[in-house]
């Protein structure tokens, strides 16, 4: 629809997928046109069909998809981007953008976007704090990437510390505020 913002929402493979659906309902009653951009993994955990039927957009995973279009779908995804999301962002996701690597299609659009990209990171307390994590967040802010959360709370693996996703409200907020300041 014209004038909707779009949202592209990077998935990754943590605990914390199942979130991301209910970001994506709540992006859509906000307005914002949510396209889905899974990686391979993200797409093993869960069914990828379910993120069509709750943005109603195409959703993408492939990069070699062999499509009919004759986009090259990364650079057009990147291109159509007002704003990125990743919710939730796994430590290897994280670890590959700050190395510059991109080997599947969320790497290459974000990597390609000029768009304003926010991590929202999840994943086990030891991995968050883990030297070359928090190494690789602090090269991402440097860069000008942003992060929203983790918070503590109770963990996948059954602990309390710091590495929950945060709250899909804050989420989603952030995300209404991040659009308003790069206009
Ligand atoms: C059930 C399950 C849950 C996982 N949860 C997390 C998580 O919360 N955070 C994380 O960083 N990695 C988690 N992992 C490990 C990632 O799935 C793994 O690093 C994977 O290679 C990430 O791929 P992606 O970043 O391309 O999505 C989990 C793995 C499994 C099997």
């Amino acid at each position: 629809m014209a004038g909707r913002k779009n949202v592209i929402l990077g998935i990754t493979a943590g605990a914390a997928i199942y979130k991301a659906c209910e970001i994506v309902r709540r992006l859509k009653e906000a307005g914002f046109n949510v396209i889905p951009v899974l990686t391979e993994e993200a797409a093993g955990l869960i069914n990828p069909l379910l993120f069509r039927a709750l943005s109603g957009n195409k959703v993408y995973y492939k990069l070699f998809d062999g499509g009919e279009d004759w986009e090259i779908e990364h650079v057009s995804l990147a291109d159509k981007a007002d704003i990125i999301l990743v919710a939730p962002a796994t430590a290897n996701l994280l670890g590959k953008i700050a190395a510059g690597i991109c080997d599947d299609l969320l790497s290459c659009v974000i990597t390609a976007s000029k768009a304003p990209v926010f991590f929202c990171p999840a994943m086990n307390e030891n991995m968050y704090l883990n030297r070359i994590t928090q190494g690789n967040i602090a090269r991402l802010k440097e860069c000008g990437y942003k992060f929203i959360g983790p918070k503590k709370g109770m963990l996948a693996c059954g602990k309390k510390g710091t590495g929950c996703l945060e709250d899909v409200d804050v989420i989603v907020g952030k995300v209404k505020a991040g659009l308003l300041s790069s206009r």
